[in-house]
């Protein structure tokens, strides 16, 4: 199929990432406060909406969905939508139907969501000790999530760990990570904590931990060679000459692969960000619950939008906010 999404800067847009709720079971430090005020349910995409709003974007040529959130399995009945998506992938216009969780939920949620044709899982985990785990999410607690992670490769789900880096807080766990993911035959990628909404970060967790310094570490102990190898995505790859294992690294706050950008992210009230590190949105629920009958304006507001899509990051701050911190949550626009 020729794409049909092609931005000011010859990239196709393929990949769209969706935030399916803001709320979440856990309160990680770096990402939410205690007492976080959540959006009223009728600002929400209904699951009615999200489907026809992923429905619409394949069309266009999205070939690959990410559900995210906050977290995506604490959406009242959200397995319907994804029962929703296996059609586009049996018709194979959807390529690919993955999530980013949690975990928690996985337990309850693995299976049926092999059914619904989810392959591939990304669960976030910082630290495999209990007493920590519970210290960076709040109310998250290890053993469940350890109990969604088996029963997601039990289902037959590829896992990946996406782990954030957190200096003074698991860098003691960079070699115990990378061995018990490869014991369990699950890709592991550090994440360099990103300066997000405006948390006091009143836990002291989440000081900055450069992954320059994390790759640093791990060449102390095993030869680590550089690959080449990109998903399209912002990971860069290594691999453990000694075990073969590879590891990834995100760096949001560089913008080296911006000129590879296949991606835009859509939140959970329906607004389409071009860029991670850009303010700049586009409404999309209006078009879309103003005209029941017709796509035709929803059609209309993507491609403007798509048409708008900035060259690169703008992490660069100073036309942003003069702290230096992008004004939205993770959980807002689905990291
Ligand atoms: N910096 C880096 N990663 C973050 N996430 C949430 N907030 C931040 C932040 N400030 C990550 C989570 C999870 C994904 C949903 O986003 O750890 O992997
Ligand atoms: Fe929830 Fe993920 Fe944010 Fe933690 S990082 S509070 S699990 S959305």
């Amino acid at each position: 199929m020729t794409p049909k999404l092609i931005d000011p800067f010859h990239r196709a847009i393929n990949y769209l990432r969706v935030s399916v709720t803001d709320r979440c079971d856990f309160r990680c430090v770096y990402c939410m406060s205690e007492n976080m005020t959540f959006l009223p349910k009728k600002e929400l995409l209904t699951l009615e909406e999200l489907d026809r709003m992923c429905s619409t974007f394949i069309g266009l040529g999205v070939e690959k969905l990410r559900i995210t959130g906050g977290e995506p399995l604490v959406r009242r009945d959200i397995m319907t939508f994804f029962h929703g998506m296996t059609r586009h992938l049996e018709a194979g216009t959807l390529k690919e139907l993955t999530l980013t969780t949690n975990g928690s939920q996985l337990e309850r949620f693995a299976d049926d969501l092999w059914a619904a044709g989810v392959r591939r899982v990304n669960i976030s985990l910082d630290t495999l000790d209990d007493e920590k785990f519970a210290r960076v999410t709040r109310w998250g607690r290890l053993p469940q999530v350890m109990k969604g992670i088996d029963a997601a490769q039990r289902a037959g789900m590829r896992v990946k760990i996406n782990t954030v880096a957190l200096k003074g807080f698991n860098e003691d766990e960079l070699f115990t990570l990378a061995e018990w993911c490869a014991e369990r035959d699950m890709d592991l990628t550090w994440i360099e904590v990103m300066p997000m909404g405006d948390l006091g970060n009143e836990d002291r967790i989440g000081q900055y931990w450069s992954l320059k310094d994390l790759r640093a570490q791990l060449a102390e102990r095993y030869t680590v060679t550089d690959l080449l190898e990109r998903s399209g995505g912002p990971a860069r790859y290594v691999r453990l000459e000694e075990t073969g294992q590879k590891i990834g690294f995100i760096t949001p706050l560089t913008h080296n692969f911006c000129e590879s950008c296949n991606r835009v992210r859509l939140t959970c009230t329906g607004e389409l960000y071009m860029c991670l590190g850009q303010e700049d949105q586009a409404d999309l629920r209006k078009p879309m619950r103003d005209h029941p009958d017709t796509n035709e304006p929803l059609v209309a507001a993507i491609e403007a939008a798509i048409g708008r899509k900035p060259k690169g990051h703008d992490f660069d701050y100073s036309r942003q906010r003069a702290d230096g911190q992008v004004s939205r949550h993770m959980s807002h626009t689905g990291g």
